[in-house]
């Protein structure tokens, strides 16, 4: 049985970054220009935080993104899922070869509710992203604060639920609070696999706003706690109404139908997405 005690900081930051009431999130994902430099869509980095933070339960950024890119008054209170791993570039074809980029002083001095580590499961940096991850578990454990691990694939692996599966589940072992990862078939084996640690799944490059809805609600009907969507929220042309419809999913267990209707509410002019 969990000592409850010593466990009240991570459940505590746990409550801020996954809603107490319905045990879902919606996190902002901007984190890329750490491996890709300039984004499409994060031209105005500012200006987009600013804008889609109110719609997100949770921002999960970088130290960078944070010093150069949102005041605190326009930060309150939402908390940040700090991004505490990197060190590679898309220079370069193998982006596995990860190392700590922050200290965990640095993210408490941050009032990060979590830190977020990538692991490269099946990469030739298998070994170090996994310890990247578990030291980091190890430091931040002692100051009550949630890791969670982005189950990051390279290039040439399949996105299965055999491949996502084995990689979540080592997270979980590893001692991760939150995993991400992303949607595959049969999802629902995935999250019953690594109950009960949460789940939110990764958007991945930019689709269309159907289909990224779609994947929204499949991946909380399979059991997901929410999504943690960056370039299907900031590349669309209409980023609210893609947040706000999100949220309908994620929140308000609305059909992708009934999250539609409200992204185009907020599209400009007459049109219509179908
Ligand atoms: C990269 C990340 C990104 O935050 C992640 O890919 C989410 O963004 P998107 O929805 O654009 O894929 O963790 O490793």
């Amino acid at each position: 049985m969990v000592n409850a005690y010593l466990d009240i900081g991570i459940q505590s930051r746990m409550n801020r970054i996954i809603s107490p009431k319905d045990n879902r999130v919606v996190m902002l994902a901007i984190d890329h220009p750490y491996f890709q430099g300039p984004t499409t869509g994060l031209r105005d980095m500012s200006g987009t935080i600013r804008t889609l933070l109110p719609y997100c339960d949770c921002l999960m950024t970088t130290r960078g993104a944070v010093q150069s890119n949102i005041s605190p008054g326009d930060l309150g209170s939402k908390p940040i899922m700090l991004r505490v791993s990197g060190g590679n570039s898309v220079l370069f074809e193998d982006l596995s070869d990860e190392r700590l980029t922050v200290t965990i002083k640095e993210a408490i001095r941050m009032d990060a509710a979590g830190v977020a580590v990538s692991v490269f499961i099946g990469s030739s940096n298998q070994q170090r992203t996994i310890l990247n991850l578990t030291d980091m578990i190890n430091y931040s454990g002692e100051y009550g604060i949630p890791v969670l691990a982005v189950t990051a694939v390279g290039k040439d692996m399949a996105r299965d639920l055999r491949y996502l599966a084995l990689a979540s589940r080592i997270c979980q072992d590893a001692g991760a609070r939150i995993i991400k990862t992303y949607y595959c078939e049969e999802f629902s084996k995935l999250v019953d696999w690594v109950a009960p640690t949460a789940v939110v799944v990764a958007g991945g490059k930019y689709s269309s706003p159907p289909d990224a809805l779609g994947m929204a609600w499949n991946s909380v009907q399979a059991g997901a706690a929410g999504v943690d969507f960056g370039r299907n929220i900031f590349q669309d042309e209409n980023p609210v109404g893609m947040i706000k419809a999100i949220n309908a999913i994620v929140h308000g267990d609305h059909t992708v139908k009934e999250a539609l209707d409200i992204y185009n509410d907020c599209l400009p002019g007459a049109r219509k997405l179908e």
